[in-house]
């Protein structure tokens, strides 16, 4: 399985426009991209830092999976993401492996990338994103 670089680091936070705007004044960045994704209740906003990004997640509302992560563990990291050049091929070698994964089928994410999750269970405790980028 190969993995290509570090995609993203995601971090949880409970207002984009102030984090944005954190982000702006202590390190001088401007998200490259914005986005809502529906389906996971987020809006995302994507800053590029050399070859890698970091991606701001906010929830949408009180019911999306990060407004729960947000009321357990507060803002902080939330997720690492990986490129990946053949996703099927890296969810295959990892079910062969027992890893365990939240989507067992890419789906839809940010920037209508194929996208999959892997548990942290599977993995020293990360959540884990492969992002299938060609
Ligand atoms: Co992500």
């Amino acid at each position: 399985m190969l993995l290509l670089n570090l995609d993203h680091v995601a971090v949880a936070v409970r207002v984009l426009d102030e984090a944005l705007a954190l982000f702006s004044r202590l390190y001088g960045v401007s998200p490259s991209s914005r986005e809502v994704i529906e389906a996971d209740g987020v809006e995302e906003a994507m800053i590029l830092v050399g070859g890698s990004q970091v991606q701001l997640l906010a929830p949408r509302h009180p019911d999306s999976p990060v407004a729960r992560f947000l009321a357990r563990h507060g803002e902080g990291l939330h997720h690492i993401a990986f490129a990946v050049p053949d996703l099927d091929a890296a969810l295959a070698h990892l079910a062969s492996e027992g890893a365990e994964l939240i989507d067992r089928e890419p789906r839809r994410g940010g920037g209508d990338n194929r996208i999959a999750f892997v548990h942290p269970r599977a993995c020293a405790g990360v959540l884990t994103e492969l992002v299938e980028v060609r």
